[in-house]
């Protein structure tokens, strides 16, 4: 496994792969853990070479405390990555990404990036958008792996990749869980005892709101929703929507032939939590 800092080193060490052979793309922040290690293993499967890059991504952070809280653990990191033969790792500084000036580009992602966690976090998908084209340039792969806990960054990530026109196939991952349910996150390290063991219900409320979904309405959902928020001491939520797969608009009525997702966010103390669920 090679591990580089710097643009110049990993792009001599890329070079030399074989245009014949697919390089494959798992970018992560880091604090790596069994959702990654899942989709890093299923790129490892569908390319010749693979590259993962860790990076805390500082433009994508609305909040500052919840960037100087993001766990950091890099020597693991590395320890994991080798144990499953990644062959090559990507560890930047933000100098290096940026050069001086650490700031976003402006997209225009069609609406989709004002809704929901765009709508919690202002500017966090024009952060995504500039460090995932950032690192599509640097790196040129042949399929980039993205997990469907982050929904709505994946299909932002799609549209990037189609106004750019990058030759690049966006491969969705589905949502890894622990076995009581909980959506594995590099967030889950900071619950405390008793917000863990809140937390599960979160995918739990997702299963029931599926359920609901197939034979009442909308707003029947959302009051079953809202109540077990309410009805709980350890989760505040944040917002529960239910939109169209494409255009990711919240709706208030069925139609046929139209994909929906149940979309959660909600507060564990000061860690914030989110989920998804398919529901047709
Ligand atoms: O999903 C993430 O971990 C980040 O948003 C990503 C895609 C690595 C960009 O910083």
């Amino acid at each position: 496994m090679k591990v580089f800092k710097t643009i110049k080193s990993i792009h001599s060490n890329l070079l030399v792969i074989n245009k014949s052979k697919s390089l494959g793309f798992v970018p992560t922040m880091g604090a790596l853990h069994g959702g990654h290690l899942s989709i890093i293993k299923k790129a490892k499967k569908e390319n010749d070479y693979i590259v993962v890059s860790i990076f805390v991504n500082p433009t994508q952070f609305d909040n500052k405390e919840d960037l100087i809280n993001y766990p950091s653990t890099i020597d693991n990191d590395l320890k994991l990555l080798k144990s499953i033969s990644c062959d090559f790792v990507f560890c930047p500084t933000a100098n290096e990404i940026y050069d001086s000036k650490i700031k976003s580009e402006s997209f225009n992602f069609n609406g989709l990036d004002q809704v929901m966690e765009g709508a919690f976090r202002k500017g966090h998908f024009d952060g995504v958008g500039t460090i995932v084209k950032r690192f599509f340039e640097i790196l040129k792969p042949n399929k980039a792996y993205f997990g469907e806990k982050d929904f709505q960054q994946l299909q932002i990530i799609k549209k990037m990749v189609s106004i750019n026109c990058f030759p690049i196939q966006i491969i969705p991952c589905p949502i890894f869980r622990e076995a009581d349910g909980l959506a594995m996150s590099s967030r889950n390290v900071r619950l405390n005892l008793q917000q863990r063991n809140a937390a599960p219900i979160i995918h739990k409320i997702l299963i029931k709101s599926k359920e609901l979904f197939a034979n009442k309405g909308i707003e029947t959902v959302k009051y079953f929703v809202e109540k077990e928020f309410e009805n709980n001491p350890f989760l505040a939520l944040e917002y529960f929507e239910i939109a169209e797969i494409d255009t990711l608009i919240s709706i208030n009525k069925k139609l046929k032939n139209k994909k929906y997702r149940a979309f959660i966010a909600a507060f564990a103390g000061e860690v914030r939590l989110i989920d998804n669920i398919a529901l047709n």
